[in-house]
C-alpha cells in the first residue's frame, strides 16, 4: 500500500474512533426507550437521613426494629438457635419446592393455634415462602390463576405501599375499600363496613391481621366477629396478611386473634406468615403461605398447584431462616425464650409510645396525642400533614414518610424527647 494510501486509511479510522460515541447516541439501543424508575420512598428518607450531619437526626422511616441505642436487634433465641445449627454441621442442599416442614407445618400452627380443627383436619395447603412478601407474591399468583370469584382484590386505604404492586404485578386488578379515619387518627369502621357490603360478591379481600401498617389501627375483637359476619353474608374471600404476630400486643396468641375468629367461623381463607420482625429474621427471608381449603382433597390438589408456581418463581426457598425458625419453634428452651424476647421488643414500642406522648403533653401542646398509645405494632400514623414532615426533616433532622407514619422502632429513651420537641414545634 503506498504511503498515501495507509496515512488516509488511518486518517478515515481516526474519525471513525472519534465520531463512534455520537454514532452510539444516534442509534437506539435496546433499551433507550426504558425510563428511570422513581425511587422507593423509604430509601430515599433513609438516603436523606445518611447525609444529614446533624448529631441529633433520627430516623424514623425503615421498618425494621431497632433497640434503645437504635441499632439492629438479634434476637438471644435467634442467635443460640443458629448456633446450635451450626454446631451440628448441616449440608447445603436444596429444600423441597415448598421447603423445610419442620418450618412450614410450625409455622401455620403458630397462626392458627394447636387446636386448630381445620389443621387437625388436614385443610390447609401451606408451603414455605421467600418472607411475607413472597408469600403475598405466591398467594397473589394462585388467586390469579385459580380464583372463580369475582377476580378483584380489595386493599384497605391505606395499606403497606408493597401491597398494590405485588397483586397488579401477578395480574390481579387492586380496588380499594375504606378503612382509616384520618380526622380522628383511628379505624373508620362504618365505612369499612359500608364499603365492605357494597364490594361484589365473591371478591378477594386483604386484611392486615394484626398491626395494621402504616397506620398501627386494628379492629377490636367485636369488631372482627362483625366483619367475619359480613364476609359471610357477602360470600368475600378473606386473604389475611400477618406480618407482626407477636409484635403488637407481645402475645404470639392474642396477635392471631383475628385470623383464629374467621377459621372458628368456617371461612375458607389464605394467609401470608412473615417471620422478619417478630423472629427479627427480615433478611433471611422466612416465610410461609397458607390456603385453608374446604377438605383435604382440596389441599393437596391446591398446594399440587402452588408447587408448580413456585417452580417456575424460584424453584425452592432459603435454608438457613427457615432453620432458625424452625429451631426455635421445636424446642421447648427456645421457644420460651423466643416468646420473652418478642415480648421485650413489643413492650420497648409501648414504652416509647407511652413516653412520646407524655413528653408532647409536659411540652404543652394543645393537640390530641391519645391516638400514639391508642395505636400498636412498630407504626404511628402520627397525623402530622406533609408539609409537617418537610419541616421535621428540613429544621429538625427528624426523618419519616411523607404520609406522617413514624416507625416507633426508631424512637428511643435518648431521644424521645427530642422527638417530642420537634414534633411540638411544627404542630404549634
Ligand atoms: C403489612 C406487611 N406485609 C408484609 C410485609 C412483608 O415483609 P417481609 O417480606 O420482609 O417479610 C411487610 C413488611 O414491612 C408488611 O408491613
Amino acid at each position: 500500500m503506498s504511503q498515501i494510501c495507509k496515512r488516509s486509511l488511518f486518517k478515515a479510522n481516526r474519525l471513525a474512533l472519534n465520531s463512534a460515541p455520537a454514532v452510539l447516541r444516534l442509534k437506539s439501543t435496546w433499551f433507550s426507550e426504558v425510563q428511570m424508575g422513581p425511587p422507593d420512598a423509604i430509601l430515599g428518607v433513609t438516603e436523606a437521613f445518611k447525609k444529614d450531619t446533624n448529631p441529633k437526626k433520627i430516623n424514623l422511616g425503615a421498618g425494621a426494629y431497632r433497640d434503645d441505642n437504635t441499632k439492629p436487634f438479634v434476637l438471644p433465641s435467634v442467635r443460640e438457635a443458629e448456633k446450635r445449627i451450626v454446631d451440628r454441621a448441616m449440608d447445603k442442599e436444596y429444600a423441597t419446592i415448598i421447603g423445610l416442614p419442620e418450618f412450614y407445618n410450625k409455622a401455620i400452627e403458630l397462626a392458627l393455634g394447636e387446636k386448630s380443627q381445620r389443621l387437625k383436619a388436614k385443610h390447609n395447603a401451606t408451603t414455605q415462602a421467600i418472607s411475607g412478601t413472597g408469600a403475598l407474591r405466591i398467594g397473589a399468583a394462585f388467586l390469579n390463576k385459580f380464583w372463580q370469584g369475582n377476580r378483584e382484590i380489595y386493599l384497605p386505604t391505606p395499606s403497606w405501599g408493597n401491597h398494590v404492586p405485588i397483586f397488579e404485578h401477578a395480574g390481579l386488578p387492586v380496588k380499594r375499600y375504606r378503612y382509616y379515619n384520618p380526622k380522628h387518627c383511628n379505624l373508620d369502621f362504618n365505612a369499612m363496613v359500608e364499603d365492605l357490603k357494597k364490594i361484589p360478591k365473591t371478591s378477594i379481600v386483604l386484611l392486615h391481621a394484626c398491626a395494621h401498617n402504616p397506620t398501627g389501627v386494628d379492629p377490636t375483637v367485636e369488631q372482627w366477629r362483625e366483619l367475619s359476619r359480613v364476609f359471610k353474608e357477602r360470600n368475600l374471600y378473606p386473604f389475611f396478611d400477618m406480618a407482626y404476630q407477636g409484635f403488637a400486643t407481645g402475645n404470639v396468641d392474642g396477635d392471631a386473634m383475628a385470623v383464629r375468629i374467621f377459621e372458628e367461623d368456617g371461612h375458607d381463607f389464605c394467609l401470608a406468615q412473615s417471620f422478619a420482625k417478630n423472629m427479627g429474621l427480615y433478611g433471611e427471608r422466612a416465610g410461609a403461605y397458607t390456603v385453608v381449603c374446604a377438605d383435604e382433597q382440596e389441599a393437596a390438589r391446591c398446594l399440587s398447584q402452588i408447587k408448580i408456581l413456585i417452580r417456575a418463581l424460584y424453584s425452592n426457598p432459603p435454608v438457613h431462616g427457615a432453620r432458625i425458625a424452625a429451631e426455635i419453634l421445636n424446642t421447648a428452651d427456645l421457644r420460651s425464650q423466643w416468646l420473652k424476647d418478642v415480648k421485650g421488643m413489643a413492650n420497648r414500642i409501648i414504652d416509647v409510645r407511652a413516653n412520646l406522648k407524655s413528653n408532647l403533653e409536659k411540652l404543652g401542646s394543645s393537640q390530641n396525642w391519645e391516638h400514639i398509645t391508642n395505636q400498636i405494632g412498630m407504626f404511628c400514623f402520627t397525623g402530622l400533614s406533609p408539609e409537617q414532615v418537610d419541616r421535621l426533616m428540613k429544621e429538625h433532622s427528624v426523618y419519616l414518610t411523607r404520609d406522617g407514619r413514624i416507625s416507633m422502632a426508631g424512637v428511643t429513651s435518648k431521644n424521645v424527647q427530642y422527638l417530642a420537641e420537634s414534633m411540638h414545634a411544627v404542630t404549634k
